[in-house]
């Protein structure tokens, strides 16, 4: 398994195992099938409404002797309703108790987007909107600078909870904003990226300034058909130049996608609840795409955001709220 640096010298699994969606029954099982398969890099968040299993599976790990608690790297992301600083520590000490850890090795902002705070016993994770049971629910935005965030978030570094923080969802400027005051750099920004989205300027930037990159939904549209947020004809896995790269080394178009991904620098959550997918998106270091592979892919950029709070928070969640505009 390659091994991807972080900023200050510490070292991430490049393939890890996605949890978003996956469903709290099985969640456990996952996790635990995962590890004996050699993931060792697990991609949670509060939001995803399951780490309480996720928990409960890594404590199985490390209890089956798959592993010990300092061969996993664990992430998780602080919600949006909890961007204030006081509500930053309550946040991660929630995640941790959920996942049955006492440090995570990183911590990330989910989105560059403050919610009103709802208390965790009246709503746990809080979702997107205010109030569900509303006349007209809807999200209720806040006005909390990022930087407000980030300071509790180097807190929380300085406090032994987490090992290192970064971002998801920011574009170069918020970066380039977020490194003029950030005392602790951050490690990582996490961002949907695929062939139909290659960002590559921003993964240029991130490599200059020595942020590393998480790409999350690698295989693109697949993870949006069952939300309806992608038409069949935006499946990367039947596009025809994937497909014959596959055929000529004898690999499954998913598995083209992810090498992809990891060859050009950047880690890869892929997520799936099959054992043997699990297998297929882990077997990716035995097999290297030429330059001209790689090029090729490359120039199927769409510029395709199926991941977009400028879309779905007005068809979801009754308001307008663009992020990348
Ligand atoms: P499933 O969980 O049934 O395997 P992403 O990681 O880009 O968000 O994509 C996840 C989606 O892609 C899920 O719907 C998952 O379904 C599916 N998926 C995961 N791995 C593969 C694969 N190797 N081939 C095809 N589809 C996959």
């Amino acid at each position: 398994m390659h091994n991807l640096k972080l900023s200050n010298s510490r070292t991430m699994p490049a393939v890890g195992l996605g949890l978003w969606k996956i469903e709290n029954s099985v969640a456990a099982d996952v996790v635990v099938e995962a590890a004996r398969q050699g993931y060792r890099h697990f991609d949670c968040a509060s939001d995803y409404g399951n780490e309480p299993e996720v928990g409960l599976g890594l404590r199985r790990i490390v209890a089956d002797g798959i592993c010990s608690r300092d061969e996993l790297h664990v992430t998780s992301k602080l919600w949006n309703t909890c961007h204030r600083a006081g509500h930053v520590r309550l946040a991660v000490e929630r995640s941790l108790r959920d996942l049955q850890l006492d440090y995570l090795d990183l911590y990330l902002v989910h989105f560059p987007i403050a919610l009103e705070f709802v208390p965790f016993e009246t709503r746990y994770p809080a979702g997107w909107l205010h109030d569900p049971d509303a006349l007209q629910p809807a999200m209720k935005p806040i006005p909390v600078p990022l930087s407000e965030t980030w300071q509790a978030m180097e807190e929380l570094v300085t406090a032994g909870l987490v090992r290192e923080i970064g971002v998801c969802n920011y574009g170069v400027s918020l970066l380039r904003d977020l490194l003029a005051y950030a005392r602790i750099r951050p490690a990582m920004l996490q961002i949907e990226a695929h062939p139909y989205l290659v960002q590559s300027k921003l993964l240029r930037f991130c490599q200059e300034e020595r942020i590393a990159v998480t790409a999350f939904s690698p295989l693109g549209a697949q993870s949006y058909f069952a939300l309806n947020a992608a038409r069949s004809e935006e499946s990367i896995l039947e596009n025809e130049v994937i497909r014959q790269i596959a055929t000529r080394h004898s690999r499954s178009p998913a598995q083209v996608v992810l090498r992809w991904g990891i060859q050009r620098g950047t880690a890869i959550v892929p997520k799936s609840t099959r054992p043997e997918r699990l297998r297929e998106n882990i077997s990716l270091f035995d097999f290297e795409l030429s330059d001209h592979e790689m090029q090729s892919i490359n120039a199927l950029d769409r510029h395709r955001r199926f991941n977009d709070p400028g879309d779905f928070c007005e068809s979801a969640f009754h308001t307008f709220f663009p992020i990348y505009e």
